[in-house]
């Protein structure tokens, strides 16, 4: 996939999936601004760090990186947060946080970036989803509610935008051994490399996918391969289904 000439922001940029994503758009050939609370030691073009919570920067972030790089053609809303817990275990803080980056700020991001990237004639919008906001799993009712929304809210959009030129899908991990997955297991008093491994059994392809794997996806979703495909939720399990 070739992205030589072409302008990205990517959110949640230090984080797995981040990281992987932006190495391998840079490597392919795109001018890349790197969003996430510190962008220090990223390798990129523009850094913009900043907290997605706060309304000014996620509305001003496209415009932003469209400054910084000459233009806006891709953009992929990757942040996010996972809280766990039935909705008996949620408190106030952990629904805020959650809808503010996991909906909120991919949907503020959203609304600034189709302008810009629609009076250039177009481009490809990838939002991070899950399985889980398609299927839920047990114990993460608010986190599984955040998913179904941005997946909801990128098949709306995907219809919406298409005749502007702007695609627009959601890529939809199972589980991924990034910092997310593994500060979990932690957390809980498990260490994360014995846990990881468990739980690769529980796939048929025998591993949880690994940040590349999803990083992978992404690129195709915003190169010209995908050039037909508007609002879709493409799952990436590995064979495995939410249980
Ligand atoms: N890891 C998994 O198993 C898994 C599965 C399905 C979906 N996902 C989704 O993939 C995406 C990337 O997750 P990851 O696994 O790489 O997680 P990660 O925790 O490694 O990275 C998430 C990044 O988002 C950033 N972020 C969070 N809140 C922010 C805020 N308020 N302001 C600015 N930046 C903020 C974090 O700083 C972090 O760098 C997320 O949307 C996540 O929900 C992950």
């Amino acid at each position: 996939m070739e992205f030589a000439g072409k302008s990205a922001l990517v959110t949640g940029a230090a984080g797995g999936i981040g990281t992987s994503l932006v190495r391998r758009l840079r490597a392919a050939g795109a001018q890349v601004a790197v969003a996430d609370r510190l962008t220090d030691g990223i390798e990129a073009d523009a850094h913009l760090p900043g907290d997605l919570l706060d309304p000014a920067y996620s509305d001003a972030l496209p415009q932003r990186a469209a400054d910084a790089l000459g233009g806006l053609d891709i953009l992929v809303n990757n942040a996010g947060v996972i809280t766990r817990g039935a909705v008996t275990e949620t408190s106030d803080q952990d629904w805020s946080l959650s809808l503010g980056v996991n909906v909120e700020a991919p949907f503020r991001i959203c609304r600034a970036a189709i302008p810009i990237m629609a009076v250039n004639g177009g481009g490809a919008i990838v939002n991070t989803a899950s399985c889980w906001g398609l299927r839920p799993g047990p114990n993460h009712a608010v986190y599984c509610m955040t998913k179904a929304a941005i997946a909801s809210l990128t098949q709306c959009m995907g219809m919406d935008h298409a005749h502007q030129g702007i695609r627009i899908n959601a890529v939809c991990p199972n589980e991924v051994n990034t910092p997310m997955l593994r500060s979990g297991f932690a957390k809980r008093g498990f260490d994360p490399d014995t846990a990881v491994a468990k739980l690769g059994q529980t796939v048929p392809l025998g591993r949880i996918a690994e940040p590349e794997d999803i990083a992978d996806v992404i690129l195709f979703l915003a190169s010209d391969a995908s050039r037909y495909i508007c609002g879709a939720v493409l799952e990436v399990n590995g064979g495995k289904p939410v249980s």
